[in-house]
């Protein structure tokens, strides 16, 4: 019987993998340079945690179960909820703002495509305590100094789900919500046949429509002239101003209004590359509350998501070339092999070092050597062990010539860097 991957899973060899890491580290470098400290919350939480507000779309897609004491469980669709609950669990006496990352596996029962995955990781950074003009410049700007650095060019669209909610004013809390995931969606039509069935006036569905088409350079003052939410608008201006500030470029638009219902202000999104034919999300995020309804103070948060295994897909990465270091003891005799395996801690002090684990021959080791495209042989017998020397091959060039242990790493060392 052959098992096979579970569907919308995917299995990361090692090249992949290297990739992987390299962009996560760099992301984790920012964003500790920008002052977030690493947070890791558990993979499953009891569902009420993201059934209560996270939004019909979330609940219908997520891993729920009951386990064996009988508690209905989900493994965590995103980890925004779950931060906020460890924030009012664990550190809510604590000096604020609190400014996390996180990087964690996420799993949503969504119909896999190219891009979408049952298991996915986000690369997520929240700031506890403020949703403030400064904090919402700050978050959007990590999100685009992080691409910067991994040289991403990505399409940063801010908008304000405060603004659609005034708009929409007299519908009901879910009503909103709803409408507000069908423009997610771009179902305009939809959204304006449900809007007139709750009784909407004709009024605020064409303020709706008006607002969502503003887009670009003169949308501030298209805005502004719509004579709504005065607050709320300058509130915003202020957030760009600080944007410019960063120097981080993005398009205002309003038709942004993120798929999860507990969004409050500032909603951004982040697009770059193309999946099935659309343009591939790599980021969401903006001001929220949630603290108030897992126990805490009603404190306001601020944050963003990337979509790490998107993101990878749109970063091209330059990977050194891989250096190893093969230890091949000429036969498995004692005396021999106690060498080699000393010389081979001595050499993983500074490189990925190879020893034989399959008991070959010489030739074998050699030709293995060879398959993992080795980029050293380090060679000891008899007589190396007499003059207390080693045998170095180089296989890119072909010389071979023996040496202290000292000079051989220096050579290997000296050899890599200058590639
Ligand atoms: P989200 O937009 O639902 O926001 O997810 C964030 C990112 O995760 C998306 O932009 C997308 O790149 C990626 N993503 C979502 N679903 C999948 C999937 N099935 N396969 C691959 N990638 C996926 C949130 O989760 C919020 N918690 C973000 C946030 C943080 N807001 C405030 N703080």
């Amino acid at each position: 019987m052959r098992i096979e991957r579970v569907r919308g899973t995917r299995d990361f060899l090692p090249e992949e993998m290297r990739k992987r890491r390299m962009i996560e580290e760099e992301m984790r470098r920012i964003a500790e340079r920008w002052g977030y400290e690493e947070v890791k919350t558990p993979t499953f939480e009891h569902v009420e945690l993201f059934t209560l507000k996270s939004g019909e779309e979330i609940i219908k897609e997520m891993y729920d179960f009951v386990d064996k004491g009988g508690r209905h469980l989900a493994l965590r669709p995103e980890l925004t909820a779950p931060v906020i609950r460890m924030y009012v669990n664990e550190m809510k006496m604590e000096a604020k703002p609190k400014k996390f990352y996180y990087f964690g596996n996420c799993f949503r029962y969504e119909e896999p495509q190219r891009a979408r995955y049952r298991e996915f990781w986000q690369f997520g950074a929240e700031i506890i305590g403020s949703d403030k003009p400064e904090a919402q410049a700050e978050i959007i700007a990590l999100s685009y100094y992080i691409l910067k650095a991994l040289h991403v060019k990505g399409d940063l669209r801010v908008g304000h789900v405060g603004l659609i909610r005034e708009v929409l004013g007299g519908l009901s809390e879910e009503d909103k919500n709803r409408v507000m995931r069908m423009i997610d969606k771009g179902e305009r039509e939809k959204a304006v046949e449900y809007m007139k069935r709750t009784g909407a006036r004709e009024e605020i569905i064409a303020k709706l429509m008006q607002i969502i088409d503003i887009k670009g350079e003169e949308a501030l003052d298209e805005v502004r002239e719509m004579d709504i939410a005065e607050n709320t608008v300058k509130e915003l201006e202020e957030t760009l101003e600080i944007l410019d500030y960063y120097d981080v470029s993005y398009t205002l638009d309003f038709s942004v209004v993120r798929g999860l219902d507990y969004y409050t202000g500032m909603v951004f999104e982040i697009y770059a590359g193309e999946e099935m034919g659309k343009r591939s999300q790599i980021c969401g995020g903006g001001s929220y509350r949630l603290a108030a309804l897992f126990g805490g103070e009603d404190i306001p948060s601020t944050g963003f998501a990337f979509g790490f295994d998107r993101l990878v897909a749109v970063c091209d990465v330059k990977e050194d070339k891989r250096m190893r270091v093969v230890v091949v003891p000429v036969n498995r005799d004692a005396k021999i092999m106690k060498e080699a395996i000393r010389i081979t801690c001595k050499l993983r002090e500074h490189f990925p070092t190879y020893i034989d684990v399959m008991g070959r021959s010489l030739a074998a080791q050699l030709s293995y050597a060879n398959s993992i495209n080795a980029s050293f042989a380090v060679i000891i017998g008899e007589k190396e062990i007499k003059e207390g020397k080693i045998t170095l091959r180089n296989f890119d060039t072909g010389e071979q010539e023996k040496m202290g242990v000292e000079e051989c790493i220096e050579k290997i060392r000296g050899i890599t860097f200058r590639e």
